[in-house]
């Protein structure tokens, strides 16, 4: 059985990547952590307790985290997945936060990790600051983890949000420092390069919301007035990321951690944050010549089974899975 804990900034990618994991036969998931990101605190942990009420998996605890960066940044102004981060199509009212569970995002990591030491895996795909905060009240935490993946930071120095930084990273940089600083447990990543390479066809997307189910109409939903999702956008843009094509970038670090066969190689390295550049900071770093003497590496996905993606993401909008 894969044990599995989420730390989420809940957007359309999250969502899907959350939808993933429900579906995945073996995975249980012990808790969904949330942090701001893509939109406020507030709406995440909405969106995250909708998404699980399309998937009718509500005794999934969910517990409200970091609503500001460690310096104090609020969630910033975001289209890409819009003002809500379900593509204006978040239609939970906040009675729904009643689900929400009392305890706080960072104290339920800890009382998690430490419950089911050594054999639960971590999936983030938000901005880090719930587990930096997490690793500075616990610092055992990642000896307690099994795993660590993340969507976030960059190999080739191409951002999104920023010219070289992408957005987990750069929206709270001292977050992600402290995460490859003290996260010594074997970490995977799915940088932005990675993840863009590998955008599947539109025409895959089509066939994956054409399912008829109550999951795939939510997607269709949330998907079609979504600046991300934009076709015609990706074609007039100058730059198309690494071409036209859909990518559900948090699901890759979900795949990664639900399909040991997903990834078929790694770039082991060390690897940190810059916290101090004029047109940098945020950015991921790699020391390939071991300059930093870190105390870890982490595995940066490089090559990956993307068949085996499709097939992830496919089942998670069938109905036969575990509804
Ligand atoms: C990452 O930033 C967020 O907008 C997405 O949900 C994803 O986690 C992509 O850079
Ligand atoms: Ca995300």
């Amino acid at each position: 059985k894969k044990l599995l804990l989420i730390d989420v900034d809940c957007g359309v990618d999250d969502a899907q990547a959350i939808m993933v994991a429900l579906a995945a036969p073996g995975a249980e998931i012990l808790g969904i952590t949330c942090c701001f990101g893509n939109t406020t605190l507030e709406n995440v942990c909405k969106n995250v307790l909708q998404v699980l009420t399309v998937c009718n998996r509500t005794k999934i605890p969910v517990f409200s985290g970091a609503s500001v960066s460690l310096l104090g940044e609020p969630a910033p102004v975001c289209t890409h997945f819009g003002q809500d981060g379900l593509g204006g199509k978040a239609d939970a009212d906040a009675t729904i936060l009643n689900l929400l569970e009392k305890e706080h995002a960072v104290n339920a990591l800890i009382r998690i990790a430490t419950e089911h030491a050594g054999e639960v895996s971590l999936v983030a795909t938000g901005p880090l600051t719930n587990l930096a905060l997490a690793v500075r009240m616990d610092p055992t935490l990642p000896q307690k983890l099994k795993n660590l993946y993340i969507m976030g930071g960059n190999m080739e120095g191409k951002g999104n949000r920023a010219i070289c930084a992408e957005f987990n990273f750069v929206v709270d940089p001292e977050a992600a420092y402290i995460v490859l600083e003290d996260f010594t447990c074997p970490t995977y990543i799915a940088t932005w390069d990675f993840v863009c390479r590998n955008q599947l066809p539109w025409g895959f997307f089509d066939q994956l919301v054409k399912q008829d189910t109550k999951k795939a109409e939510f997607i269709k939903k949330i998907i079609s007035d979504c600046p991300a999702f934009s076709r015609e956008e990706q074609l007039s843009a100058k730059d198309v990321n690494f071409g036209p094509g859909f990518a559900s970038y948090d699901s890759y670090a979900m795949a990664a951690a639900l399909d040991e066969s997903f990834v078929t190689e790694y770039l082991e390295c060390e690897a940190t944050v810059e916290l101090s550049g004029k047109l940098t900071r945020g950015m991921m770093v790699l020391d390939l010549t071991h300059r930093l003497k870190k105390k870890g590496k982490v595995f940066l996905m490089k090559e990956c089974n993307i068949e085996n993606f499709k097939k992830l993401l496919m089942a998670a909008l069938q109905t036969m899975c575990r509804e």
